[in-house]
């Protein structure tokens, strides 16, 4: 049955309707509260989690519905979600001060949106969010394809890196100068859906589908998988044209997504590995058990209504340039004498907000609570009006850009076009890399760019632009 027909079916159809319908809707209550669990290797872990649990509850929905969420506040600090990659109302995108109060301690905030586009998202919080992520806020929003991709099991895997101190709790040291001015908030400990020694046991001949999530602050990840037949079928959330063979690292940055599927086909123990940086570590495993099965054709990616397709004739073009951080003479922000002691004055009586390190455009917009509505737009687009940003790294770091509600094209990098243009809600960018992307501006309200090692943003790189109703 075609989907308007199986409409239909539903609307002249009022006993089967109703249960369709209030299954579109289930209210439920989301709390953010201090826990004390095991995570991170630690057998009793002083967190920060969601329903108590770390990382938060897998949130699905199927494509359509209406995710209708309350967030009951029950941390020591204001807070809000944000659902990130998810083409939402500007109302409902959880950025304190732009679009909504933070939620006080004690206080709920009702979120409630329609869910446009099947994929692997994420929620977190978006007010001080390098300590509340690194706390343990943050979990998978999974909204189910129409009609996915067959397999036999369906995985979530969060992944995140934690710093411990010397008595194994998480260390204090937010929006530190050099964490900010460098690689931002790298852990040691490094984690998959909380635990160090993920082990997932599976039967020869199963396919699976692997949802990667990288919720770490800072970290980027440069996975592999040897030994199993994989594809990557979507990023971001967003189904690939066709599936790519996984061969080799496939680099995952702070907020961004890889769905892969995986035949089960040898039996023995398959490790994800992670090579950023210096050496390898195995992050999870998967077992599997039974004889070799033998090899299956390439799995195709959802199909899905495609998104809207930005017109690079007319687009709107927009320069972004990159500056400051540790390393680099340019682009750092301007602060007055006056404004430098008043910041250290705050630091020093405790405030948790970092330095000013980073710039776009010259500009600083520091992430911490309330000054995004002190910012002005880096740009206006009227509502349905492309928009074709270049991102220009003139730093010496590596940064994932983010894009809050609305996704786009990748279209070349360095110069070179990218021939698939890939979606992407972020995009990650190596130092003095050149970076073109397009996008239709769809939803009316203020958004945030930014990037998304989490004490960057916080260090000033971002800024905001304005879609005109
Ligand atoms: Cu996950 Cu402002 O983003
Ligand atoms: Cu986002
Ligand atoms: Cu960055």
């Amino acid at each position: 049955m075609k989907r308007r027909e199986l409409l239909q079916t539903l609307a002249c159809a009022p006993a089967l309707a109703v249960p369709h319908l209030a299954a579109a809707v289930t209210p439920r209550t989301l709390t953010a509260a201090p826990a004390t669990l095991a995570a991170a290797g630690q057998a009793s872990l002083p967190v920060w989690a969601y329903d108590g649990q770390v990382p938060g509850p897998v949130l699905r929905y199927k494509r359509g519905a209406v995710l209708d969420l309350t967030l009951h506040n029950q941390l020591p600090d204001p807070s809000t979600i944000h659902w990130h990659g998810i083409r939402l109302p500007n109302a409902m995108d959880g950025v304190p001060g732009l679009t909504q109060a933070p939620v006080a301690p004690g206080e709920r905030f009702p979120y409630r949106f329609a869910l446009p586009d099947a994929g692997t998202y994420w929620y977190h919080p978006h007010w001080g969010t390098p300590e509340q992520v690194e706390r343990g806020l943050a979990g998978a929003l999974i909204v189910e394809d129409d009609v996915p991709p067959p397999v036999d099991l369906d995985l979530v895997w969060l992944l995140d890196d934690w710093r411990l101190d010397a008595n194994g709790r998480i260390a204090e040291n937010f929006y530190n100068f050099h964490d900010v001015a460098h690689a931002g908030r790298l852990g040691q400990r490094v984690t998959v859906n909380g635990k160090v020694d993920l082990v997932q046991a599976l039967q020869s001949g199963q396919r699976i589908r692997l949802r990667l999530i990288n919720a770490a602050n800072a970290r980027i990840f440069a996975l592999s998988l040897e030994g199993l037949d994989a594809w990557l079928i979507a990023r971001d959330g967003i189904p690939a044209a066709t599936a790519v063979p996984w061969e080799g690292e496939l680099l995952l940055g702070p907020g961004m997504r890889t769905d892969f599927i995986i035949d089960a086909s040898k039996p023995g123990r398959h490790v994800l590995k992670d090579s950023y940086g210096r050496g390898e570590r195995a992050l999870a495993t998967l077992e599997v058990s039974g004889k070799a099965s033998g090899a299956r054709p390439a799995p195709q990616p959802a199909q899905r209504e495609p998104l809207p397709e930005p017109d690079l004739a007319r687009a709107l073009e927009q320069r972004m340039l990159l500056g400051g951080g540790a390393m680099s003479r340019d682009g750092w922000p301007q602060e007055s004498t006056a404004e430098r002691e008043a910041r250290r004055q705050r630091q020093i009586q405790g405030a948790r907000e970092a330095s000013p390190v980073w710039t776009i455009n010259g500009q600083a917009h520091m992430s911490h609570d309330r000054e995004h509505a002190a910012h002005a737009s880096e740009f206006r687009v009227p509502r349905g009006g492309s928009v074709r940003l270049t991102f220009e790294n003139n730093t010496a770091w590596w940064h994932p850009m983010h894009l809050h509600g609305h996704h786009f094209r990748v279209l070349s990098r360095n110069g070179a076009a990218l021939p698939e243009r890939p979606w992407r809600d972020t995009v990650l960018m190596a130092p003095r890399d050149r970076v073109e992307v397009a996008f239709v501006a769809e939803n009316p309200g203020y958004w945030l760019i930014h990037c998304h090692v989490l004490e960057h943003h916080a260090g000033g790189l971002g800024t905001m632009f304005e879609v005109q109703g």
